[in-house]
């Protein structure tokens, strides 16, 4: 099949399912385009897994549609195999070594024998994994286990690669690897679909994000435009108190309008003058006698968004 560039890679129209009377999608659209990385977000029962086994003609939607490379991935095998999954869970023989393993996964994804030692070659070296083909899986850092696991998926050069959770529960460290792989594969022209939990991640990496809740896209575009849009001229003000406060400790810190962050002592809020904001408070946290160990001001992130719009939700 020659890849024609006017039609995207993966479109999704409208598309609807329920399972046993409960709609779970409720007319999803998704566009992507090769090089593009895509990152689907959404909590947990959004409907993100249920969307990724229609495209992956698993299971046939109650309505709309799903073109992959034009075709019809239920229907198609060749369709099919324009498409690579990366499964959250590791789908690798932990006793075999790396280049073992590629070569099994490029048996099944019915590559030629003559075609298997090229694409194992090709597959260890974008996700920079050959300095352990001869190490057993089961030896392996985290990180490196799921660059095989994204390794496995992209043995038969698929045109759109959906990575499900690639860096769960591994270390900063081994996250950026794992960026970097993406990043290296969208420019060879693969589409990347990312489903992640992880907002710094999406926002560091992804060049279009996508909010799904209760079946519905709530939000579509690029990282940087949706933060501007969603906060202008606002900035994130952080506040490190100390972490063990008591509950009427606690109470004064949300009185000057601080939330709490991802840790349990870091504070933040949004503020329109940022280091004034960032004076006020120091000196307002003085004042009540729990003086900050640390002031930080930064610019909205994706997880003031994903805080705004659920907010929003909770609200309507
Ligand atoms: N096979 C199934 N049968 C019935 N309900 C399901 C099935 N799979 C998922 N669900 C339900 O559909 C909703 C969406 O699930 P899912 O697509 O897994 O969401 P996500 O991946 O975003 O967490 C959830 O409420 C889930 O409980
Ligand atoms: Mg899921």
């Amino acid at each position: 099949m020659t890849p024609d560039p006017q039609v995207p890679i993966l479109q999704v129209e409208q598309v609807v399912h329920a399972y046993g009377g409960t709609p779970v999608l409720r007319g999803v659209d998704l566009t992507i385009r090769a090089g593009e990385i895509y990152a689907l977000l959404g909590p947990n029962g959004a409907g993100k897994t249920t969307l990724i086994r229609a495209i992956c003609g698993r299971l046939k939607p109650s309505g709309g549609r799903v073109r992959l490379a034009g075709g019809d991935p239920q229907a198609e095998p060749a369709v099919r195999a324009c498409l690579g999954l990366a499964p959250q869970e590791l789908a690798l023989y932990a006793h075999l070594t790396v280049r073992e393993n590629l070569e099994v996964f490029a048996s099944l994804s019915g590559l030629k024998r003559a075609e298997v030692a090229p694409a194992v070659e090709a597959a260890m070296a974008v996700t920079r994994t050959a300095d352990r083909a001869h190490v057993p899986v089961r030896h392996l850092s985290g990180g490196y286990q799921r660059r095989v696991n994204i390794a496995a998926a992209v043995l038969h050069h698929p045109r759109l690669l959906i990575l499900d959770e690639p860096t769960v529960g591994v270390d900063i460290n081994a996250r950026e690897a794992v960026d970097a792989v993406i990043r290296a594969l969208a420019e060879q022209g693969v589409a990347v679909l990312l489903i992640t939990h992880d907002l710094e991640q999406a926002g560091g990496l992804a060049t279009r994000v996508g909010f799904l809740s209760e079946g519905r896209k709530v939000l579509e575009g690029e990282p940087a435009a949706l933060i501007a849009d969603a906060f202008g001229e606002h900035v994130e003000v952080l506040v490190v108190v100390a972490a063990d406060l008591a509950a009427h400790e606690e109470e004064r810190v949300r009185a000057l309008g601080l939330e709490r962050g991802r840790a349990t002592d870091v504070w933040t809020c949004l503020a329109d003058d940022g280091y004034a904001a960032a004076a006020r408070l120091d000196k307002a946290l003085k004042a009540v006698g729990l003086p900050a160990r640390e002031i930080r001001v930064r610019q909205p992130s994706l997880q003031n968004l994903f805080s705004l719009i659920s907010e929003d939700r909770r609200a309507a």
